[in-house]
């Protein structure tokens, strides 16, 4: 198989495989057809990147150079059975699917013919369908997969002008852990903070933009450096009347104290690998978050 001649097709046109349709047509990749479950579900991809030929999985036929699978993670294993069905997969073609957590052996009715199998997990976030999309340049694809889907993904990655970066199978668990620890935690540690500003009674689109630029200095300066180097706050200072107060105010907010006490031990852990608290320092910040996490595994254990 030629690369450069090769026409891609792509299943599953939600958030990743509208972009990513968007951005490899732009990139001057030919898209064969991009093939969703029903004629609603392609409907919005004409609206969104215009005139490209639309399939259902009922009429779907032919064989396919390559075929890019972005459906959910639960059904890429039964949507690849379906295509290969169908007979659009054969020695030729190479299969790709976008997942994060899953490696290239959950497409298995691929192998089973012969193609050339991988996933290409882009470290981005993709929160709509809708455009503008996100350019793509300078994100990091993480690849695992057969020799002939390399070269087909590198060049993708490549034409995108993305970094592309090789796993082993069994190192993607806990390379999809650190991504998803370092992106939707966030989230939630965002959403912790805006309670306490609801409790303080300030405006949450006022916290919103008046927190933005303290996130992003402590992101820049943990990025630049390192997550231990740069911390600050109240535990690296061995400030425990502080951290008690914190606790005290948080009787309100049950759920919240319930992820500010784990993550004061983990900052704790990090502040002590680092020399930056003494040792009778530490012990009380541990006595102290102990009883409230030994408490919390008590009360789990009764409730089970
Ligand atoms: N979103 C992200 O930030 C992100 C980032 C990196 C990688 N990924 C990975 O990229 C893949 C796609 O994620 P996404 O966020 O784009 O998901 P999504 O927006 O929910 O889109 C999933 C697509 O799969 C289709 N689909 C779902 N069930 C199906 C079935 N039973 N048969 C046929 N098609 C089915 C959906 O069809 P309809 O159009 O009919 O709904 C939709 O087109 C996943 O493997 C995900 O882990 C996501």
């Amino acid at each position: 198989m030629e690369i450069k001649n090769s026409q891609i097709t792509i299943v599953g046109p939600g958030r990743v495989g509208t972009h990513i349709a968007s951005l490899v047509r732009k990139a001057g990749w030919s898209i064969q057809s991009i093939i969703g479950r029903t004629q609603a579900s392609i409907a919005h991809i004409k609206h969104e990147i215009g005139h490209v030929n639309l399939e259902t999985f009922d009429l779907v036929a032919g064989y396919r150079d390559i075929l890019l699978l972005t459906v959910s993670d639960s059904v890429i294993a039964s949507v690849c059975e379906a295509l290969a069905e169908k007979g659009l997969i054969h020695s030729n073609t190479v299969i790709i699917h976008t997942s994060g957590a899953s490696n290239s052996r959950v497409l298995e009715a691929a192998i089973d013919r012969q193609a050339s199998v991988a996933s290409l997990h882009p470290l981005q976030t993709f929160p709509s369908r809708q455009a503008p999309f996100a350019d793509l340049a300078g994100t990091y694809w993480f690849f695992e997969g057969g020799h002939r889907a390399r070269d087909v993904a590198s060049h993708i990655v490549s034409s995108l002008g993305g970094h592309f970066h090789v796993l082993k199978p069994e190192q993607k668990i806990a390379y999809h852990l650190s991504a998803t620890i370092a992106c939707n935690s966030m989230n939630a540690i965002l959403e912790a903070s805006l309670r306490c500003s609801d409790l303080a009674g300030i405006h949450r689109d006022e916290m919103q933009r008046a927190i933005r630029p303290l996130m992003q200095s402590t992101l820049d300066s943990m990025l630049l450096d390192s997550p231990t180097a740069s911390l600050t706050g109240p535990v690296s200072r061995g400030d425990l009347t502080t951290v008690e107060s914190h606790v005290t105010e948080l009787s309100r907010l049950p759920e919240v104290r319930d992820i500010y006490i784990p993550l004061a031990n983990f900052l704790l852990e990090m502040a002590d690998n680092s020399g930056r608290v003494d040792c009778d320092t530490y012990k009380k910040f541990s006595d102290f978050f102990n009883e409230f996490l030994v408490a919390n595994r008590k009360n789990m254990l009764e409730n089970q």
